[in-house]
């Protein structure tokens, strides 16, 4: 009997067109907070839409941003763990043998790059880019925190800057959204790691690769609204399946 993890390793190592959705869950164990986790989440000490918003930045912009580039720190201290490593070896694997490989993360850490991820589309932006208020030109902060807040833009006098990421009521990028269409569209397997599935659009993603007949899986160590329709689930942390996933590639 042939374990999930067996199963996706051999999807992996057969299939043509891989897409992957990825969630704070990938990043927890390289100990950045994910969202809702109720005792360690981001929003276990505040209400979102107090700082998470347009409305928000609008009325408190040295918050919003003190906060935001609190983040940007610590996701600058922070290392690629396991799971992004081996999802970065996955992607070497599969394109070497002619497949596609691409990565739709909701994560606006940086850590699937690092970890050497090459095609990686960042569906909610990234807290490592900034952009001014009056001209959207945008610019990457240096490692140190910033010396002001909100923060001067760089381009205009007189103007701030924000983060480059997807606030609640705002679109996601263009490109992005385009790359993601243009993925699932020749999906023949598909994997959701580490997120709740409760955001769209990338909660519905799981859907489209099912329409088109792909199999899908889900790592994650708790149960999710998509845990029941996806055809492997695995419930484990991100940095052990994933490693284990690979291990067991290269026996195909
Ligand atoms: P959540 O905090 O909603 O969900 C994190 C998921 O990761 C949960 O299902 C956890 O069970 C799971 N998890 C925790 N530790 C894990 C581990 N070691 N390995 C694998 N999974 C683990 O975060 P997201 O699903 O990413 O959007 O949230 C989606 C979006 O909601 C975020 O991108 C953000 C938020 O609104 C914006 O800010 C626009």
């Amino acid at each position: 009997m042939k374990t999930a993890i067996q199963h996706i390793s051999q999807a992996l190592s057969t299939c043509s067109g891989v897409v992957v959705v990825t969630g704070a869950g990938v990043s927890a164990e390289s100990r950045i907070p994910t969202f809702r986790d109720s005792m360690t989440g981001l929003w276990a000490r505040f209400d979102p839409q107090t700082l998470a918003t347009p409305e928000a930045f609008e009325a408190d912009p040295e918050t919003v941003t003190r906060w935001y580039d609190h983040r940007r720190l610590g996701c600058l201290a922070a290392e690629p763990n396991p799971g992004h490593l081996a999802l970065a070896e996955i992607e070497r694997r599969v394109t070497a043998r002619g497949g596609s490989f691409t990565l739709l993360t909701q994560n606006v850490d940086g850590l699937h790059t690092r970890a050497g991820s090459s095609n990686v589309v960042e569906l909610h932006g990234s807290v490592a880019r900034w952009r001014c208020c009056a001209t959207g030109r945008e610019f990457e902060p240096g490692p140190e925190a910033m010396g002001e807040f909100p923060p001067a833009s760089p381009f205009e006098a007189g103007a701030i800057a924000r983060p480059c990421v997807v606030w609640f009521g705002e679109a996601l990028p263009t490109e992005a959204l385009d790359a993601a269409e243009r993925a699932l569209d020749t999906c023949d397997l598909f994997l959701s790691i580490g997120t709740s599935s409760v955001v769209w659009p990338a909660a519905g993603f799981v859907l489209a690769a099912t329409a088109r007949g792909a199999p899908t899986v889900e790592i994650n160590p708790e149960p999710t609204d998509i845990s029941q329709r996806v055809t492997w689930s695995v419930r484990a942390k991100s940095g052990e399946a994933l490693p284990a996933i690979l291990e067991r590639m290269s026996f195909h």
